[in-house]
């Protein structure tokens, strides 16, 4: 089954890259979107990008995704309203699509990091206690779908390993990603992480165990990410 990703079309900012590496592609089975589709908080942008998907690609597929931090949690519930009947947001929730007679089971979250930024500090109360929640939900839905799907997916906004934020400076990881979300996979072993917000990353694919990771911030990769997967 064919599945594209993508992240951090900051949308209108990367709009011309993202419409030109929509260009020539072949509609897919599955089309995710992991965080920072639209720029600061840009609610109104987000079904210009569904847009330019269905007209590339159609529309005979699902669209799943989760939000980034510039979906800002206050125009998260308009974006909802704009979107709702074309694609499904996770926000810490699954869902099971079936795809190719395949039972996928998607978990969505924005994830955590180690060390909120100063923004946040400032801004989100509780924030380390938020991070801390997110991992065990995430933990916890995934280990709630063992056994009843045949592939497991964790949609995330930030990484969840050091291993795909490599180009960035490592001391930043804190700002990147969670250890938190690194022991999730661990624990419970997802077949696939699909993740954004690393824009710098020059290594986009990992293996964590059994679980393969891959960023997809176009930023970084230049592209939508194909993934082939055969269950
Ligand atoms: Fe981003
Ligand atoms: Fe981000």
């Amino acid at each position: 089954m064919k599945i594209y990703a993508v992240a951090d079309v900051h949308y209108p900012r990367f709009a011309r890259s993202f419409e030109e590496a929509l260009s020539g592609l072949a509609p897919p089975d599955l089309f995710l979107l992991t965080g920072d589709i639209v720029n600061r908080g840009s609610a109104e942008e987000y079904p210009r990008v569904l847009d330019a998907i269905q007209d590339s690609l159609g529309s005979d597929f699902p669209l799943i995704g989760c939000y980034g931090n510039e979906e800002y949690s206050d125009i998260r519930g308009k974006i909802v309203k704009y979107v709702n009947d074309r694609m499904i947001l996770l926000d810490e929730k699954s869902t099971t699509v079936m795809v190719d007679g395949k039972s996928l089971g998607i978990v969505g979250t924005q994830g955590s990091l180690d060390k909120p930024t100063s923004w946040q500090k400032k801004n989100v109360s509780g924030i380390k206690d938020i991070f801390a929640r997110r991992a065990v939900r995430a933990e916890s839905l995934l280990k709630r779908l063992a056994g009843k799907v045949d592939y497991r997916i964790l949609l995330m906004h930030y990484s969840p390993c050091i291993e795909t934020c490599e180009g960035e400076d490592s001391r930043d990881f804190a700002w990147l990603g969670s250890r938190k979300f690194y022991k999730v996979l661990t624990n419970v072993s997802p077949d696939l992480v699909v993740h954004g917000h690393v824009h710098n990353a020059t290594v986009f694919e990992a293996k964590v165990g059994a679980t393969l990771v891959r960023n997809v911030a176009l930023p970084a990769v230049g592209r939508i990410t194909e993934l082939e997967i055969t269950l």
